[in-house]
């Protein structure tokens, strides 16, 4: 594999990924990122070099896709509308990229024959009561709740038809909730980090019992390229790394780095249709594909992830106060 295409680039997740694959390997990157509210070419400093460039594109527009897909040798598609709290008020941009666009991105893959991984989430599953014994598998039904994981479900059925009715060379991911450098001010995380860099206190939905499974995005990262390299065709496989906590422990846990009374927050208006639990069983990826997190720690990498937007206020002042104002007008 010398040349491969990274969608959604410029995102979160994305932009994690490439520098990744920059330091550990020698591959050339290709991002195509159509920049929307959540992409930032600033994620990508110091990455945009003779290895690596950005296209400033729609993952929609099919001749733009085409003439990249047949350039590369392998395509990771993680551009995406991503944001559930968005998906709520404005469903439609959600079919439009996370459906249409792995469409026509696989179209493109099955034309030109060229390897395709799929980065999608463990939201597809639906949520898990919080004293059930199981996790999600890859054999666990699908079962989405929000406009967001309804549209991410979809795209990972049309990938399984392509592999079966078309021979896509195909592998999927579900990840769990990641957390990081570069994720926007909208998500619980860095909101919260953010708001108490603003002396603003943190904001718990409902009761704040809600269990989210973190990694981190570096762990993402590592698992989606040995997938990439290593990964069976046709085969889903979970990444997690034994995560969960509660949202009331995050907020407690990063007003407790902060230097903050671990009680200084405040409960909102619940997000509608809110899944309780997720929680992923990670054995096939460390099993088949030796995968182990690196990020073992939370609480270190939640230190880490506060040291980041601590030093990088440049890069996320722009986004807060419009995101605050979007909270604020739904109550939360
Ligand atoms: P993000 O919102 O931070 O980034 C999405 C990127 O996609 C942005 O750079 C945006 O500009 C780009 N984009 C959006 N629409 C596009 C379009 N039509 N054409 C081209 N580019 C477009 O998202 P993220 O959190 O980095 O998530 C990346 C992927 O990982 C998504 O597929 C998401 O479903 C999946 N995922 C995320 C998490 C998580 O915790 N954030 C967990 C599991 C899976
Ligand atoms: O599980 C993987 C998914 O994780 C990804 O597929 C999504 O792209 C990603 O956004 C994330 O979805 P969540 O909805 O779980 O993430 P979010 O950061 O929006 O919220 C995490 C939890 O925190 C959730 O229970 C809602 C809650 N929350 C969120 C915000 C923004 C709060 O309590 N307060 C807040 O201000």
């Amino acid at each position: 594999m010398r040349k491969i295409l990274v969608t959604g680039g410029a995102g979160f997740i994305g932009s994690n990924f490439v520098h990744y694959v920059l330091n550990e390997s020698d591959v050339t990157v290709v991002v195509l990122d159509k920049l929307t509210y959540a992409g930032n070419p600033r994620s990508l400093e110091g990455a945009l070099s003779h290895r690596a460039n950005l296209v400033v594109g729609d993952v929609c527009d099919e001749v733009l896709v085409d003439e990249l897909v047949a350039s590369v040798d392998a395509v990771v598609h993680f551009a995406a509308e991503s944001h559930n709290d968005n998906s709520l008020r404005n469903p439609r941009r959600f079919l439009d990229t996370n459906v249409i666009g792995t469409y026509t991105l696989i179209e493109a893959a099955r034309r030109h024959d060229v390897r395709y991984h799929h980065v999608s989430t463990d939201e597809v599953y639906g949520d898990l009561e919080l004293d059930d014994p199981n996790r999600f598998t890859e054999v666990t039904p699908y079962n989405p709740s929000s406009p967001y994981s309804s549209t991410k479900a979809a795209s990972d059925l049309l990938v399984r038809a392509w592999v079966r009715s078309f021979g896509l060379k195909a592998t999927i991911s579900n990840c769990s909730n990641n957390y990081g450098p570069y994720q926007h001010v909208e998500k619980f995380i860095p909101r919260q980090i953010t708001n108490v860099i603003d002396g603003v206190r943190p904001k718990l939905y409902g009761q704040g019992q809600n269990v989210r499974d973190w990694i981190h995005a570096n762990d993402h990262s590592a698992a989606v390229w040995l997938i990439l390299q290593r990964g069976i065709i046709g085969e889903t496989y979970l990444i997690g790394a034994d995560g969960e906590k509660n949202n009331r422990e995050v907020v407690e846990a990063i007003l407790q780095i902060m230097g903050q009374p671990s009680d200084a927050y405040d409960f909102v208006l619940d997000r509608p249709g809110h899944d309780l639990r997720y929680a992923i069983d990670s054995s096939k990826l460390r099993v088949d594909l030796g995968w182990r997190p690196q990020f073992s720690d939370f609480i270190a990498g939640l230190e880490n992830t506060i040291g980041w937007y601590r030093e990088n206020e440049h890069w996320w002042r722009p986004k807060k106060s419009q995101t605050e104002a979007m909270y604020s007008s739904l109550g939360q």
